[in-house]
């Protein structure tokens, strides 16, 4: 009896990351058989009663969704919806960044939604959720994470952690399942000496999930001293979410290094419901594993702790070659030619670059150099403007110095705009091909251009210059990074399901195919990136990855954490076209 007793005590309080799900789901599709995560329709799908007890408990935060522009349609899940005045406030707002992030569930770049509940002008078309959450947790405090993800866990229903919805890749929604949206996560607490373990006694900042980048670079900006942290171009994209457990890069990150290099602690919360730490003394392989591993894998992060750093005077170029100046292709790919050429030359200074190069046109806003003069940034340019001289390429570069870097920001730096429907890829150009191969891989730019259709989204950055060496799971080719790209295939929001499975396979062949080609040594980007990626598992994480699949198994052996491509996945696959998230039996 005494012994029975006991070994069940035990088994209470033991951490139960190994605890399997209680809803078996097995079915047949095209001939083998799956275990399925519960969805609607399923026996085990979750009933009323039981999706009513999880909003007790998760404080009345439980939502059923219902698409914003459900309200430009006479009706959702046959229930009357159209209203004139807020489908015209919602459409009016379909391209708004911020707003988009604000929203419960809407992803920024829509393709993974499915599209098919858009904003219209005929309210006899049909509105469905697609591949948007079926419930959605807008998430007020750390219990109610909790709640959702033992509920998820329970019941065997797909999780999905939506913070801002910046998932290229969608990988902030997912048919038929639980969403938990952490946005308004949003403390923030500044240290001058961080104490926590690890030897660092610098500046840092603890931030709640929910934080953007702007955000926390305003509120830096007005410590005192001001400060600055590692953040994305993007002014609205997280810090705490895919952001840096992808790797995060930014206009810093040539100086600093990756924002996955400036984390100091994690407080998290684990696939079995347990809220545990993870830095260099608590939990240091789960810390290792979300420096960089991959979003919505290892945990929930709640909140985070990373390094801050005294902002400086920071000089800016803008470096522009249009219609303006030439319609000459072969000259604008001269021009182009330079300036990318160069990459190793702006990364070994400590610039930072975000670009767009579309057809005949280039636009360097920003060129950034921190703690650095105009002056200073002139004379790193030189090559580049005696080259553009030398060969006759008409060009604008304009020179710019601030007091700070959030000046530069603020003034450099724009919102994006929500609402494309596109497919993406990208490369990580090294400088080793870049030394090697500079000319083939700007060939293979413009190959890539012409098969896309639109253009690339460039970056010049060197997170592996002057920043101290961290010891993560980012790709470590980052560290001899020099530029990445962002590849882009232009949809329509009509194409049937065949059609998108040609468009992903030409993305892979030819949109991306040329840039793999041209850099043997180069690694693509978890956050921004091709899902179909050959040999991702490689190519995301090189010889990290080995350790990272082991530690998805420890920290989240029955998968209640999912996005695609992400370590130990490997087993899994969303069939039933886009829908029903399975595992092979
Ligand atoms: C316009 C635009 C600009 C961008 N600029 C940059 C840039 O400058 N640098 C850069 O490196 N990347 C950039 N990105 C890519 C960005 O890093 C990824 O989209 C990243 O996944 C966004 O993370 P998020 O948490 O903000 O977004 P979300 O879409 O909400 O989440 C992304 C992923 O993280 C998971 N996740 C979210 N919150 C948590 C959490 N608390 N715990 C665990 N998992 C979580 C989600 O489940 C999902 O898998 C940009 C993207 C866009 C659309
Ligand atoms: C959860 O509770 C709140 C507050 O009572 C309510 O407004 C909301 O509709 C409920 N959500 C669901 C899915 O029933
Ligand atoms: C659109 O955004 C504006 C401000 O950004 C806001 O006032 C308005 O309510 C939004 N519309 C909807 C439908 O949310
Ligand atoms: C997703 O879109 C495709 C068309 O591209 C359609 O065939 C499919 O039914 C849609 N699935 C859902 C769940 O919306
Ligand atoms: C081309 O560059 C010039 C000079 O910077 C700028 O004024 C103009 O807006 C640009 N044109 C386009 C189409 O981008
Ligand atoms: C390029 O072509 C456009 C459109 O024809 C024209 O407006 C522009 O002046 C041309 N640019 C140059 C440098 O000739
Ligand atoms: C800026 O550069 C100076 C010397 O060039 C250096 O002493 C200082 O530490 C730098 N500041 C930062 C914040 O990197
Ligand atoms: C680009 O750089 C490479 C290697 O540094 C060099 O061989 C090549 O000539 C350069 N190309 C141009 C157009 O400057
Ligand atoms: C999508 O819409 C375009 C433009 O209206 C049309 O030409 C095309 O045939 C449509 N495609 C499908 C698959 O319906």
């Amino acid at each position: 009896m005494k012994t029975t007793f006991s070994f069940q005590l035990a088994l209470a309080f033991l951490p139960s990351v190994i605890a399997h799900p209680t809803t078996e789901n097995v079915i047949h599709s095209g001939g083998q058989r799956y275990a399925c995560k519960c969805y609607p329709g399923d026996s085990c799908w979750p009933t009323p009663q039981k999706w009513k007890a999880l909003n007790v408990t998760v404080g009345g935060t439980l939502k059923e969704v219902i698409p914003n522009w459900a309200v430009c349609y006479n009706t959702f899940e046959g229930k009357p919806t159209y209203n004139a005045a807020a489908c015209a406030a919602a459409t009016a707002n379909f391209t708004l960044e911020q707003w988009t992030t604000e929203q419960d569930i809407l992803n920024l770049w829509i393709f993974w939604s499915n599209n098919t509940c858009l904003p219209t002008t005929n309210p006899d078309s049909s509105c469905t959720l697609g591949y948007y959450p079926e419930y959605v947790i807008r998430a007020k405090a750390k219990e109610h994470i909790k709640a959702g993800i033992d509920f998820a866990r329970e019941n065997n229903v797909r999780l999905v952690i939506r913070n801002t919805g910046h998932d290229f890749m969608g990988r902030s929604t997912g048919y038929g399942s639980l969403a938990i949206n952490t946005h308004d996560f949003k403390s923030v607490e500044f240290t001058k000496s961080y104490s926590g373990p690890g030897g660092y006694s610098g500046g840092a900042v603890t931030v709640g999930a929910g934080i953007q980048g702007r955000e926390l670079l305003r509120l830096g900006y007005q410590q005192s001293p001001k400060v600055a942290v590692v953040t994305g171009e993007c002014p609205t994209v997280g810090l705490a979410g895919g952001y840096i457990q992808g790797g995060g890069h930014g206009p810093l990150a040539s100086i600093y290094g990756l924002a996955a290099d400036q984390a100091l602690s994690f407080d998290v919360i684990t696939s079995d419901g347990v809220y545990r730490t993870a830095n260099a003394r608590e939990n240091p392989d789960l810390f290792w594993a979300l420096k960089g591993g991959g979003p919505s894998t290892f945990a929930t992060i709640v909140s985070l702790t990373v390094k801050t750093f005294p902002e400086t005077k920071t000089a800016g170029a803008v470096f522009r070659i249009n219609s303006t100046h030439t319609n000459d292709t072969e000259v604008f790919w001269k021009g182009f030619r330079a300036f990318h050429n160069l990459s190793n030359r702006w990364v070994e200074n400590g610039i930072f670059s975000y670009y767009q190069l579309l057809p005949n046109s280039v636009n360097a806003q920003p060129m950034v150099a921190p703690n650095k003069t105009a002056a200073e940034l002139k004379q790193i340019l030189k090559p580049l403007a005696d080259q553009l001289s030398s060969q006759n390429i008409p060009h604008s570069l304009t020179y710019h110095e601030y007091s700070t870097f959030f000046d530069l920001y603020l003034d450099l730096f724009t919102d994006e705009s929500s609402g494309n429907n596109m497919l993406v890829g990208g490369r990580l150009f090294t400088k080793t091909d870049i030394r090697n191969n500079g000319d083939g891989i700007v060939d293979a730019m413009r190959q890539s251009i012409k098969a896309g259709g639109y253009g690339l989204i460039g970056h010049i950055v060197g997170p592996g210059t002057g920043a101290p060496v961290v010891d993560n799971a980012v790709h470590p080719r980052w560290r001899d990074g020099a530029s990445f790209s962002i590849s882009v295939l232009l949809q329509p929001t009509n194409a049937t399901w065949e059609q998108k499975q040609a468009a992903k396979t030409y993305l892979t062949d030819q949109v991306d195919g040329p840039l793999r080609a041209a850099s043997p040594n180069g690694a693509a980007y978890v956050n921004e990136g091709n899902l179909e990626e050959p040999n991702w598992q490689q190519a995301f994480w090189g010889s990290n990855y080995p350790r990272l699949f082991s530690l998805k198994k420890k920290w989240d052996p029955n998968g209640v954490f999912y996005a695609r491509t992400t370590p130990g996945t490997e087993d899994w696959e969303i069939i039933d076209y886009g829908t029903r998230l399975c595992k092979k039996v």
